[in-house]
């Protein structure tokens, strides 16, 4: 049973009428969306629709050019560069398609960076429980070149959920996996979602993998063009190719 407070009714995300611009390419161009705590959603488009530059802005990584963006309650905006980066340390966790672990370093280490960046300690038993859950028990000592593809996604995974953030961010994580590991990799999000109450956002080209979510948004030239909610494979199928 869960208890309603006011903070559980502050959306995790919202952004409003939000625009980015490179140049005269407008990659984002007016959205708005608010991201329910603890809610997975999924974020769908064509290449170069701006669903990265969404991701980047709806985690701080990222300032918009217009519109604004709040995490937590907290206007991303208007924070000075130092406190944007403590902010995202303290509450995002972000999964990029490229893993981007430290090659010199080893699986704990790499899990461990956020915390150490971040003059956080270790805590022993949240480090051995997601460990246990991304199935890298037996890996620690092993550097990224010594793991599989599958294996550094989920490397990174535990990397990006050892602060215990809010909100976890995964661009394309999937994109480089082959299924049977992408299932594993969605389980883990599903997971944040349902065990730890996280919200998760993720983008994917996949409708398979669209379909662990809540709800799907798609994207088109910068703006939020459809949802879809309780999303199977088909209907994101379905969907997708009357966009
Ligand atoms: N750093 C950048 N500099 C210039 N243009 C960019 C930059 N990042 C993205 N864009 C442009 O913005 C648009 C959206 O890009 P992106 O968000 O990466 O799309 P997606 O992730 O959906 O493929 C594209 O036209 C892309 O070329
Ligand atoms: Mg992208």
């Amino acid at each position: 049973m869960t208890t309603m407070t006011a903070e559980a009714t502050v959306p995790a995300v919202c952004l409003d009428s939000v625009t980015r611009t490179y140049g005269d390419v407008r990659a984002l161009d007016g959205v708005s969306w608010a991201f329910p705590r603890g809610g997975f959603t999924a974020v769908m488009g064509p290449s170069g629709s701006g669903k990265s530059t969404f991701l980047h802005c709806a985690s701080g990584l990222d300032r918009p050019s217009g519109g604004t963006v709040q995490i937590g309650g907290v206007d991303v905006g208007r924070l000075s560069e130092a406190r944007r980066t403590r902010l995202r340390r303290e509450r995002i966790g972000f999964v990029f398609q490229s893993f981007n672990l430290v090659p010199s370093m080893d699986v704990e280490q790499n899990i461990m960076l956020p915390l150490v960046l971040g003059g956080r300690g270790a805590d022993p038993a949240w480090l051995d429980e997601v460990v246990r859950r991304v199935g890298l028990s037996d890996r620690l000592r092993h550097r990224p070149s010594e793991l599989s593809g599958g294996q550094q996604q989920r490397a990174a995974i535990a990397r990006a959920l050892i602060t215990r953030p809010e909100v976890v961010f995964a661009d394309e994580p999937t994109g480089a996996l082959d299924p049977s590991t992408a299932r594993d990799v969605l389980r883990l999000l599903r997971e944040a979602a349902d065990l730890t109450g996280q919200t998760v956002v993720l983008v994917t080209h996949d409708p398979v993998a669209a379909a662990w979510a809540d709800s799907v948004l798609f994207l088109s030239r910068g703006r939020i063009v459809d949802e879809l909610t309780a999303p199977t494979p088909a209907a994101v199928m379905a969907r997708w190719g009357s966009l």
